[in-house]
């Protein structure tokens, strides 16, 4: 079964930046310069395009602000209602037309779109949650325009033996730690390292990419502070999904 965030969402935002001591944000900015066309990647204003973005497990709304200051118009999509709330509220007060957004609930493994709906689909710390992995990856595919770009960050263990003793003790200590005396929930923050432990990373992701039943190619992956951030890019492939 899915983790339920709606327990957490009023201290998500809070907790996110918290615990990565705001690399949350340089890390979503780089997803989204991964997303854009090349003509979006110098825009800084909130210019619209026809570029139709898909932001999987939206949560608070941090990516689909970002898009839309890409000149995309976004549709976010949550599983939960209480995360969607806060990226609405999120949005409504930002400088964008409210027309920029379009908020949905739903299951990235089910997800209500046509096929090849969208320009660029993208997913921030959400596919370690899906219950089937492929399912899910297969969907975001599925509704991905063919040649249009998927961009995935995701959270991972480092590879470096320097690193990794470091990162167990903050993740497996004072994660948890923060999470009860901030966020009043230390199982939340119990499953986040556990979670990230479980998941594959780098190439083993790529090719549970690969294995989602849509061609792919220009496949990328790159390790950013130390890897315990990961951006994987992708593009369909023109030809007939199969
Ligand atoms: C760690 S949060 C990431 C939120 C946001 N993308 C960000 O950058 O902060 C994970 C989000 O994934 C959502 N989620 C988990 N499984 C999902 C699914 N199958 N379909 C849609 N959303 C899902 C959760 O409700 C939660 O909002």
């Amino acid at each position: 079964m899915a983790y339920d965030f709606d327990k957490i969402a009023r201290d998500y935002d809070r907790m996110n930046h918290l615990m990565t001591a705001g690399l949350d944000r340089w890390w979503r900015l780089y997803g989204t310069r991964a997303a854009c066309p090349r003509n979006l990647r110098k825009q800084d204003a909130c210019v619209p395009t026809e570029n139709k973005v898909l932001d999987v497990a939206c949560g608070t709304g941090d990516m689909c602000l970002l898009l839309a200051k890409r000149g995309f118009a976004v549709t976010g999509v949550d599983l939960s209602e209480e995360m969607l709330a806060i990226a609405r509220q999120k949005t409504a007060l930002s400088n964008f037309q409210l027309s920029t957004f379009n908020f949905q609930l739903g299951d990235a493994e089910h997800l209500p779109f046509e096929d090849a709906s969208f320009d660029a689909v993208t997913c921030a710390f959400g596919v370690r949650n899906f219950v089937h992995l492929e399912q899910g990856l297969g969907e975001m595919l599925r509704v991905l325009k063919p040649g249009g770009r998927m961009v995935i960050l995701e959270l991972a263990t480092p590879d470096s033996a320097l690193v990794r003793p470091l990162y167990n003790i903050y993740t497996r200590r004072i994660i948890p730690w923060l999470g009860q005396r901030l966020a009043g929930s230390r199982e939340a923050y119990t499953y986040l390292p556990q979670s990230i432990e479980r998941f594959p990373k780098g190439e083993a992701f790529l090719e549970r990419l690969r294995n989602s039943g849509f061609k792919i190619h220009d496949c990328r992956h790159r390790r950013l502070t130390f890897g315990v951030c990961r951006l994987y890019v992708v593009c369909k492939n023109e030809e007939a999904a199969g």
